[in-house]
């Protein structure tokens, strides 16, 4: 009776299931280990991301990770690309992340899905979509119940996507992440609880759930229901970083979350690479402790169009390469560090020999300079112009990417003066068409010096947005102008500041139909009044003939900064500044014959070329001043004064707190280093905060990198990588430059200070780690 009741139970399940479903499975976390289908698991993950690869090309980047020994593929889900209006979902095409899963599957892969609803990933806005910035008091990422109820609307469409193919209905998901490194964002449990509550309601109810953070915060909004997983990057001291978790939980299974093989580049600083060997030692050393891990990123691929995102504190916009120095390559080729890694990964393979590396789905192909130069003026590009008495923001107008021109009316100020504004991001200032100047967020620019006006004379800012930061508080990124313009004169002997009102508010947005449209539409009623002369913002639009396709890097280093459009496919961003300067456009988005290009400059172009190269350009500055911080200008005179604190650090990895003997006031905080632990004289300190009068770590939002004797460039080891809010980033002074070592971070404002923080390098040993210092505030 029994086996009768359990077969037609068994046939009516079979009845539900599409002919395509696989027999049902369990994962869990076990005792000491995961526990696929009751066997002891290692999860030998591949993070790579579905909007970020063409989807004709999925396939072949998921044998390339299987071709690398993976057993997973780890996918964040991005919100923002499929709900880019408020109700309005897309699952289709590139943003058919079921089909996407499937596909894995085929390929005998299981997929760990993370579904934020952030997700960081150098992603616009973390993944969040800008129109919940539409209600400005929103508090994101928290139990704010608009940002609550849009998550739940959110969660319960992926659930209807993904939770028919998780392991237990048969697909190949085997693990739901929770959030994103909440630790790094704050703590509050409610709000995590109700994250996973509401992914548990949506059909995620069988399936594993866990949490990621790092291993110095994990605690702040573990909840105990859940599996805790630790994420840090190549070279990091293995043992450390798992510690805590053991004391913790010494029989839970240890995964690494994310391995950073690379990492990613931002405007305005060199390429990162992070070393072969380091990252396959790190492998190796976790498979033999038989660690999970997810290599992140495997293959970075692009953040095509507008989706790429920004750092913070202060403003550091993400380039359109998310190349990440990643063993695959952004064109989806494997590289030296591929080799390395599956040489390695062969060897933990049951005995059985790794798939074959297959073939790129095209090749490569050169494109000889064209030109790009039928032009139509920015302000066709125009949609919606609104007259009021104040300025508006994009998300106040009602759009999410894109540029805005602001015009008003000046008054009569008899002599030259500043214009202050918060632009996010690139502001350009224009006088009766007359380029004035630019406020520059990357730089920290909040005005520029105007000469003296007519009553009547014109005012336009040219404005561009880049992506919304994704990481920290400062995810809450509006874009335009984002406080009031004034301008401050001596009049009379007096300083008067002028609060400039009656604004035209002019929106253009970022998509192809604007810039196609631009070459037909009239110009709008409007006319932005900008020089024919200066660099002339606009669309310009060319053609490129092709006998044969392929995928190539259109080079763009004669260009200014804006975005390109190949064949209607956003392909990303492009910045004079560098370091990338090619684009990749693979050649499933391209055709034989005619091809069509147009790039909005919104600076202008020194000259309307471009070419398609057969290899990437991604580290070739072109800056107008050095990143740099050693101009002995800046270094302040410390000789005269007594140290806050002096005295030694600890030697090895982890956070050390020097607690001052009294309370100092000022401004510069000045650390210098006059001897290592180890003795050489290279320095490096991978994270620093400053405490106040209560002990309490101070927002760094505000500081800047004032000076540093040496910088090793060639790493991207700047001063402000101790303010970054990565662990895994570092100061670093140049080989062979000697003691003593100065850096000295400007706190944007006077401050009290009791005490500070410091990290050292995460690798084993932590390299660089000071023994004698001096702290100084001033
Ligand atoms: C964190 C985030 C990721 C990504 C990496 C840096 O670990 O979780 O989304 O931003 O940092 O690449
Ligand atoms: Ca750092």
């Amino acid at each position: 009776m029994k086996k009768i009741l359990f077969l037609t139970l068994i046939f009516s399940l079979m009845a539900c299931l599409p002919m395509s479903a696989q027999k049902a499975g369990t994962f869990e976390a076990g005792e000491g280990s995961f526990m696929l289908n009751g066997k002891p698991f290692v999860v030998k993950a591949a993070e790579i991301h579905y909007p970020r690869i063409p989807r004709e090309y999925w396939d072949h980047r998921i044998k390339m990770c299987k071709a690398l020994g993976m057993n997973t593929i780890c996918i964040y889900i991005f919100w923002n690309i499929h709900e880019q209006q408020e109700g309005k979902f897309d699952w289709s095409g590139n943003n058919n992340v079921a089909e996407f899963c499937r596909l894995a599957q085929k390929n005998g892969m299981y997929v760990i899905v993370r579904p934020g609803p952030y997700v960081c990933a150098e992603w616009e806005m973390g993944g969040l979509p800008w129109w919940l910035l539409k209600k400005k008091d929103i508090k994101l990422r928290e139990q704010d119940p608009y940002f609550m109820e849009r998550v739940k609307v959110f969660e319960t469409e992926v659930g209807k996507q993904l939770a028919p193919l998780t392991i237990q209905n048969g697909g190949p998901i085997i693990m739901v992440q929770v959030e994103n490194e909440y630790g790094s964002y704050g703590t509050n449990k409610p709000y995590v609880s109700e994250v996973r509550d509401c992914l548990r309601s949506v059909g995620f109810d069988k399936v594993a759930l866990f949490q990621c953070d790092w291993s110095s915060n994990f605690e702040q909004n573990g909840l105990p229901d859940l599996t805790w997983t630790m994420n840090f990057g190549t070279g990091a001291n293995i043992d450390q970083q798992f510690r805590r978790l053991g004391e913790l939980r010494p029989n839970a299974p240890k995964m690494c979350s994310e391995f950073w093989s690379g990492w990613f580049d931002k405007w305005g600083a060199r390429h990162e690479t992070r070393d072969a060997k380091d990252m396959v030692d790190g492998m190796r050393e976790m498979l033999d402790k038989n660690i999970s891990f997810s290599l992140y990123m495997t293959h970075g691929g692009t953040s095509f169009g507008h989706w790429a995102g920004a750092n913070s504190p202060g403003f550091a916009p993400d380039v359109t390469s998310y190349d990440y120095d990643a063993p695959i390559n952004e064109y989806g080729l494997a590289t030296d560090k591929f080799y390395k890694l599956r040489e390695m990964m062969a060897k933990y393979n049951n005995g059985k020999a790794l798939p074959s590396v297959p073939k790129a789905p095209m090749g490569i192909i050169t494109v000889p300079k064209f030109e790009v130069n039928e032009y139509a003026p920015l302000a066709n590009g125009i949609d919606q112009i609104v007259a009021d008495r104040n300025i508006k923001t994009f998300e106040e107008m009602d759009m999410g990417w894109g540029s805005m021109i602001y015009t008003a009316s000046l008054p009569e100020i008899p002599s030259a003066g500043t214009l202050t504004v918060d632009a996010h991001d690139y502001a350009q200032i224009f006088i009766n068409g007359n380029y004035i100047g630019k406020i520059d967020r990357v730089k920290n620019d909040k005005s520029v010096s105007i000469p003296a006006t007519k009553k009547g004379d014109q005012l336009t800012i040219v404005l561009e947005a880049m992506g919304r930061i994704n990481f920290g508080r400062a995810i809450k990124d509006f874009k335009g102008l984002v406080s009031d313009v004034t301008i401050s004169a001596e009049v009379d002997d007096h300083e008067v500041t002028y609060n400039i009102k009656n604004w035209g508010n002019c929106t253009i947005p970022d998509d192809y139909e604007t810039a196609k449209n631009a070459f037909t539409a009239k110009s709008k009623m409007f006319r932005a009044n900008l020089p024919e002369g200066f660099g002339k913002p606009g669309y310009y639009r060319g053609y490129f003939n092709l006998s044969k396709v392929g995928d190539t890097f259109l080079n763009f280093e004669t260009w200014g900064k804006g975005q390109v459009y190949v064949n209607g496919h956003a392909m990303g961003r492009i910045w004079r500044i560098g370091p990338q300067q090619t684009l990749y456009v693979p050649g499933c988005w391209l055709k034989k014959g005619k091809n069509e290009i147009i790039v909005l400059d919104v600076v202008g172009p020194q000259q309307t070329t471009v070419w398609g190269q057969d290899k990437p350009e991604l580290d070739k500055l072109q800056l107008e001043k050095s990143n740099k911080h050693n101009n002995p200008g800046d270094r302040p005179d410390l000789n005269s004064d007594t140290p806050a604190a002096q005295g030694q650090f600890k030697g090895g990895n982890g956070w050390q707190t020097v607690k001052f003997g009294a309370n100092k006031k000022g401004r510069l905080l000045c650390i210098e280093a006059a001897s290592t632990q180890s003795g050489n004289e290279i320095v490096a300190i991978a994270e620093i905060y400053a405490l106040d009068a209560n002990g309490k770590r101070l927002s760094r939002e505000p500081w800047t990198t004032k000076y540093a004797d040496s910088e090793d460039e060639r790493g991207n080891h700047t001063g402000d990588k101790v303010y970054d809010l990565q662990e895994s980033t570092y100061w670093q002074t140049s080989k062979g430059a000697s003691f003593p070592h100065l850096l000295v971070i400007d706190l944007g404002g006077e401050q009290t200070i009791s005490g500070i923080e410091y990290l050292p390098r995460a690798e084993q040993g932590a390299p660089g780690s000071i023994k004698d210092y001096k702290i100084y505030i001033k």
